[in-house]
């Protein structure tokens, strides 16, 4: 984030590695907490991950309360009533398992029971008076990053938005990043988390508010990605490629939480909040449109991402680097296999103008590096019909 000059990096403590989850309890304890409110969804629990975190804290005597009415999407009405389990329950301590839903859900709920106001008048920037009580996300997923992040994204279906709420408070307290996690994904998730991850360090990159310290942390994150997604895609079981897709999921979510995001992920939220699509493949269909929106104020930066991407830059001009950045994810895209386009998701013509204005007012847009107007929106949306 940006204060003139300044800038400032916050990031959770994190646990990194194969067995991080089984550390549950024990950061529990350090902590100070007693009683364990898990935050879950039934895809999670159905791979078995959430009972094995139960177990780690039943086993070590920390009683435990289960939350798992949370959607894909996580939605406000969701949030209050998770947060007046949560306030009934007598627990001390939110844990959350799974993907960017699960943990969004948490992050919401702790701030709600605190702060004791309707979880959508945090929306905006900085706009959370107190934090939540300690908070420890175990994800699931590896690209959503909301383990690291000062982001939780929540549905308002009643206005069909997203509603975005970035405060330091969100941050949680103990990250711990299990690679094994990620083994349960099938391989439609495994593509969509991981150009969302690609999403999240290309648009941290080329952010108004990058700084060399974020700037770090993307061009990693896009090395290990464009490197080790296709070798997951290719063996789901490949546990060493997930563990460095994880890596690089984690080393986007610390640069775009620091950085902030783009049009990207704007024009998704307006999407996913509108038509209920996942999140990853909002950002998979737009991502090469926003990045030929943004090169002609970004070339250098865009050039810079092409050797990141692994790209043999040698003779190009920074114009012909730029486009190259373009087709290689346009190209990783496709091999993932997310294929289609927004219309073949039911985005029809008609819908364009208002998913442009929605767009236009989320808090994403303002470090998108070239300004967008509504008609600039409506053009990209357009092209990714
Ligand atoms: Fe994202």
């Amino acid at each position: 984030m940006v204060l003139d000059g300044l800038r400032k990096f916050v990031a959770p403590e994190l646990i990194f590695g194969v067995g991080a989850l089984a550390m549950t309890a024990r950061y529990v304890r350090n902590l100070g907490a007693h009683r364990a409110f898990v935050v879950s969804d039934p895809g999670v629990i159905g791979a078995g991950w959430t009972q094995k975190v139960a177990d780690n804290l039943e086993e070590a005597g920390i009683p435990v309360t289960m939350f798992s009415d949370v959607s894909p999407n996580p939605r406000a009405d969701q949030v209050m009533s998770g947060a007046s389990i949560y306030r009934d329950s007598e627990c001390d301590i939110i844990i959350a398992v799974g993907g960017g839903s699960p943990m969004d859900c948490a992050k919401a709920i702790g701030i709600v029971s605190t702060n004791e106001r309707h979880v959508l008048s945090f929306e905006g920037v900085d706009c959370v008076d107190g934090p939540g009580p300690p908070l420890i996300c175990i994800p699931t997923t590896a690209g959503t990053s909301a383990d690291v992040s000062q982001f939780a994204i929540i549905s308002d279906p009643s206005q069909r938005r997203k509603v975005a709420i970035i405060s330091k408070t969100v941050v949680p307290d103990v990250a711990l990043i299990d690679p094994m996690t990620t083994t349960t994904m099938d391989p439609h998730l495994t593509a969509c988390t991981g150009v969302d991850g690609l999403a999240h360090a290309i648009e941290a990159f080329v952010s108004r508010a990058s700084s060399p310290l974020t700037d770090l942390q993307a061009l990693e994150a896009i090395r290990l990605i464009r490197t080790y997604l296709p070798k997951v895609l290719s063996n789901n079981d490949d546990i060493e490629a997930r563990t460095q897709v994880m890596l690089g999921s984690l080393e986007a979510g610390l640069a775009f939480s620091n950085a902030s995001l783009g049009a990207v992920h704007a024009m998704a939220h307006s999407l996913g909040g509108t038509l209920d699509l996942p999140h990853g493949e909002c950002n998979s269909l737009l991502l090469d449109s926003v990045m030929a929106f943004n090169q002609q104020v970004s070339e250098e930066r865009f050039a810079r991402i092409a050797v990141g991407l692994g790209l043999d830059v040698r003779g190009l001009s920074t114009r012909e680097q730029c486009q190259a950045a373009i087709d290689d994810v346009r190209a990783l895209r496709k091999q993932a296999g997310i294929t289609g386009t927004l219309r073949d998701r039911g985005v029809g013509a008609g819908e364009i103008p208002g998913l442009a204005e929605m767009a236009l007012l989320d808090p994403c847009l303002v470090t998108n590096p070239r300004r967008a107007v509504r008609q600039d929106l409506e053009t990209v949306f357009e092209e990714a019909l």
